[in-house]
């Protein structure tokens, strides 16, 4: 299968994001991944859909956004009209998970996704598998961009494979945070077949060569 790059937007220099973007679509980037926080359920803040929208304007790949935040439900209709191509809520964040990935599930041209946090069980997301387009592993806590790998994620994202793989479900695993040229490739092994990363994209100052040495690795 084929294994794709999502870089996180938040390493980014924000006050020239346009052309990092461009840098890396012209690198080979498969997605550009937008990071949604609210300083309620991650200690952070970053952009709104009003950022999304004007991001979906200036790239041709598909935006990836991922919401950590609490009430996901009350800013989905937005995120979407926005441009979101992938949304995914996070598990924690939904008291109600079935109906709020219904709202999304139900909406023309956005892939459905659920995101994990590193203590949070795949048991929890059986009965809402049939549902999902894509489970965003998370193998850092959310919040911060540039933090360390948890080595746990690998045997997550392997147990998740198997799980997955015995359902005989398509279901694509995204794996988020801590990645970088020496991990990647262990992670794709593991079964992730969207790889996100942050720092090791934006926080050289050579992006172009960033992507094209994590595709490579891939
Ligand atoms: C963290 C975010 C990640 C972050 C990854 O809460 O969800 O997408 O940008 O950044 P790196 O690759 O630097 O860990
Ligand atoms: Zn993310």
């Amino acid at each position: 299968m084929n294994k794709l790059l999502a870089p996180s937007i938040l390493s980014a220099d924000f006050s020239d994001l346009k052309n990092q973007i461009s840098e890396a679509e012209k690198a080979g980037a498969d997605i550009i991944h937008v990071d949604v926080m609210d300083g309620h359920f991650v200690p952070n803040i970053t952009i709104g859909a009003n950022v999304v929208k004007h991001i979906k304007k200036n790239t041709k790949l598909p935006l990836d956004v991922h919401l950590m935040i609490d009430h996901p439900e009350f800013f989905i209709d937005d995120f979407i009209d926005a441009g979101a191509d992938m949304l995914s809520i996070h598990l924690e964040a939904c008291q109600h998970l079935h109906r709020v990935i219904h709202m999304i599930k139900t909406k023309k041209n956005v892939k459905t996704g659920v995101a994990i946090n590193p203590a949070t069980a795949l048991t929890n997301l059986v009965n809402v598998l049939d549902d999902l387009d894509f489970i965003l592993i998370m193998s850092v806590n959310p919040g911060f961009g540039g933090q360390k790998f948890i080595n746990q994620s690998i045997s997550k994202i392997k147990f998740l494979k198997k799980m997955l793989d015995e359902r005989n479900l398509d279901i694509k695993i995204e794996v988020d945070g801590g990645i970088d040229k020496d991990n990647i490739k262990s992670i794709a092994d593991a079964g992730a077949g969207i790889i996100v990363a942050g720092n090791a994209v934006f926080g050289n100052s050579d992006i172009q060569s960033s992507v094209k040495e994590l595709k490579k690795s891939l």
